[in-house]
């Protein structure tokens, strides 16, 4: 089951490598499907690729100096022709997101934001008609007075609980903040849900992107689809 899951990821990865011309700056995402396009990246570059790329984690960018992509940073380039990214939930239609299950959603949604276009790299399992439906909305905060963000957020219907890495040891992410994974269940208006998350002190940054998608890849057993949102509605 695994391995056709992964199947699935690698073959949406590959044809999102399809946008990708020399010459660009791109962003580089997070997660087993981002490290299937890194991995791809890695053998385009080998085969004379001259691409620069900014990554959105520690790890995505250790993957990628080991594989001779050359990386940058903002301090070089403030825009990214193009970042291709994993996501947690995609919703139909709209292409809104669901990210940060594994944790680098603050870096990934600068990156977004700086990005021309994004492009989503899927398998079937991650369509839902509704974000939530199965997905808790990860949001990185402040360490200090966490407790008091996560009765915040809990004031917004949630319920926080603290991301752990291990039972002891609270998951920090590469910034050195914490995340509270909020299940809200199915979200009915998530761009309105996505500001009153934001406006909470001690929130940097909510797992929830909207209006972001330029396109999202989708593989399932029948194929793969490229995707893009029915009506863009930008933040
Ligand atoms: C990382 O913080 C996340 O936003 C990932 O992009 C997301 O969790 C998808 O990961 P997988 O490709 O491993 O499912």
């Amino acid at each position: 089951m695994t391995m056709d899951r992964d199947a699935l990821k690698r073959a949406a990865a590959l044809r999102a490598i399809d946008f990708v011309e020399s010459g660009m700056i791109l962003g580089l995402g997070t997660g087993s499907t981002a490290a299937f396009v890194i991995e791809a990246l890695g053998a385009r570059v080998a085969a004379g690729l001259d691409i620069l790329a900014i990554p959105t984690s520690e790890r995505s960018a250790a993957q990628a100096r080991q594989l001779g992509i050359r990386l940058e940073s903002f301090a070089e380039h403030q825009r990214i022709d193009l970042t291709i990214d994993g996501a947690d939930e995609v919703e139909e239609g709209t292409l809104n997101l669901i990210k940060g299950l594994g944790g680098a959603l603050l870096r990934e949604k600068i990156v977004a934001a700086a990005s021309d276009r994004l492009v989503i790299v899927v398998d079937h399992d991650k369509l839902v008609p509704r974000l939530g439906t199965h997905t808790p909305v990860p949001v990185e905060v402040a360490q200090f007075g966490w407790q008091a963000t996560a009765a915040a957020l809990g004031r917004l219907g949630s319920t926080p609980k603290l991301r752990l890495a291990t039972e002891d040891h609270q998951f920090i992410t590469d910034g050195g903040n914490y995340i509270l994974d909020c299940a809200f269940g199915p979200i009915a208006d998530p761009q309105r849900l996505e500001r009153r998350i934001e406006m909470i002190v001690g929130v940097f940054e909510s797992g929830l992107f909207v209006g972001r998608s330029t396109a999202v890849v989708m593989a399932s057993t029948s194929g793969v689809a490229v995707m893009t949102p029915a009506e863009r509605k930008l933040p």
